[in-house]
């Protein structure tokens, strides 16, 4: 068996800070000690950096059929450029076909990943409908690893499930253990403002935000939240993007409700403002829900500080400028809706986040690792540094500065033609990534391979 030795690091957990060796045999921690005096096939000197778990991201679309096209980047470039951005972990979806088992969409799924993805992933199952006799699909998938689902009160026709549908699942859900993600906006209601705004003439891009007011993502956590609390199941929330939002949260928490939320970087570091670049630009940062005026995002950091937006995902799902989006010129509802960030997601929240003080280091781990491994049945296998956990390791230059870009070799190795977060700046950079004992990133540098990346079989959510 391989062995592997990391000297002189700081280790940061969601709950550890202090300078330490780590030994590794095989694909997992062996020993974490002081000054291990041990011989070992590879040594990797850590001094300087921060030793951290590898980043979980739990929202990822690779190769998805979405908005009349594909997702720019498969499970082959997708989880390369998640490796070089310090993330060692995705989940990322199967969708269920209307009217057919969801096995057959996990079948789907697992051809498009296995061979291909060079990090770990699991899946959530998107379901589309939920007749009586598929229910029990959901305790074989739970057996199978997929411990999760999404559900979508947006995108009436294509996604879109109602609100029994939406019971039926929370309540098996809740009976199995499982978890169910919720794309919480009133679809209904925003489409029929789409309506009226593409009868008005309205075309570019930034009608794309004007027509889902936060009320409406508001509404939909509020329902989503509520019949959650009924069917006793936990809910999480995706992509949160607004204060309007977060508040339905808080509320929930406050009566004692398993209500969950994820952020994304988008939502914190970019806004609405970006709908009105020149030149169809503005279409770069369509996605759903829009961007929000930019006050959103003092509340957004308020509520990932003090514990109520519980994770950072990047909701990756990237279409090239050129070709894809421009399929929505004439009409901004054609543009497909989504932007790549999975690479970036790290650095962003380090330097956002604990660099302007705004969280502790702590809490960066926590939030871009150890929440969603507990959250989605994968802690502490996952998402912590500790013996007998997988070797997922980042190690992590604190002091590095890079600027974002789609032309810097460091920062953007994703298979678009375009990076969300051109032109800012971070201090914080993944140097060394660790995959279950193996380097894929040395020094920036991609040394991994596709077909590395195993399925995980995910457990049953544990609580908190
Ligand atoms: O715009 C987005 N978010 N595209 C991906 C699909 C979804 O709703 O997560
Ligand atoms: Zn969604
Ligand atoms: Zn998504």
């Amino acid at each position: 068996m391989s062995t592997m030795l990391i000297k002189n690091g700081r280790v940061v957990t969601a709950v550890d800070d202090y300078h330490a060796d780590i030994f590794v045999e095989g694909e997992t921690i062996k020993i974490i000690g002081k000054d291990l005096d041990i011989q070992a096939d590879e040594v990797i000197d850590a001094a300087g950096r921060l030793v951290i778990p590898g980043g979980i991201d739990p929202h990822t679309h690779m190769d998805m059929p979405f908005g009349g096209t594909v997702s720019a980047d498969d499970f082959e470039t997708g989880t390369r450029a998640a490796a070089h951005g310090g993330t060692t972990t995705i989940i990322d979806f199967a969708i269920q076909s209307k009217g057919r088992s969801t096995f057959e969409a996990l079948d789907t799924w697992h051809a498009k990943a296995q061979g291909k993805a060079s990090i770990d992933y699991g899946f959530h199952m998107i379901i589309t409908d939920l007749e009586e006799e598929r229910v029990q699909e959901m305790s074989r998938l739970a057996d199978d690893g997929v411990t999760s689902y999404k559900l979508f009160m947006a995108y009436p026709g294509v996604l879109y499930v109602d609100d029994a549908t939406i019971y039926r699942a929370m309540r098996k859900a809740g009976e199995d253990g499982t978890v169910i993600c919720m794309h919480a906006e009133n679809g209904i209601v925003i489409d029929e403002i789409v309506k009226q705004a593409q009868k008005e003439g309205k075309t570019e891009p930034k009608w794309h935000a004007l027509t889902r007011p936060t009320r409406m993502e508001a509404e939909g956590v509020h329902r989503a939240i509520s019949i959650a609390e009924v069917a006793d199941v936990p809910v999480y929330i995706v992509h949160l993007s607004s204060a309007d939002a977060l508040e339905q949260v808080v509320l929930a928490r406050d009566r004692g409700v398993h209500a969950f939320a994820e952020t994304c970087p988008q939502y914190l570091f970019l806004d609405s403002s970006y709908y009105e670049k020149p030149d169809f630009e503005g279409a770069k940062y369509v996605m759903t829900p829009a961007l929000r005026e930019k006050w959103n995002q003092e509340h957004l950091w308020r509520g990932l500080k003090f514990g109520d937006l519980h994770a950072i995902s990047t909701d990756h799902c990237p279409f090239c400028f050129k070709d894809q989006k421009e399929l929505g010129r004439h009409d901004f509802s054609k543009i497909p809706n989504g932007a790549p960030g999975v690479e970036n997601r790290m650095s962003l929240v380090y330097n956002g986040g604990v660099v302007h003080n705004r969280i502790s280091l702590n809490k960066f781990v926590e939030l871009t690792s150890t929440n969603a491994a507990k959250t989605f049945g994968l802690f502490p296998r996952k998402g912590t540094i500790a013996v007998g956990s997988d070797a997922d390791i980042v190690i992590f230059n604190p002091d590095r500065k890079e600027t974002i870009s789609v032309n810097n070799h460091v920062m953007h190795h994703m298979n678009v033609d375009y990076n969300t977060y051109e032109g800012i700046e971070v201090q914080g950079v993944a140097e060394t990534v660790i995959s279950r004992g193996k380097v894929v990133v040395r020094d920036t540098v991609y040394e991994g391979h596709k077909g590395y990346g195993k399925f995980l079989k995910r457990g049953l959510y544990r609580g908190f």
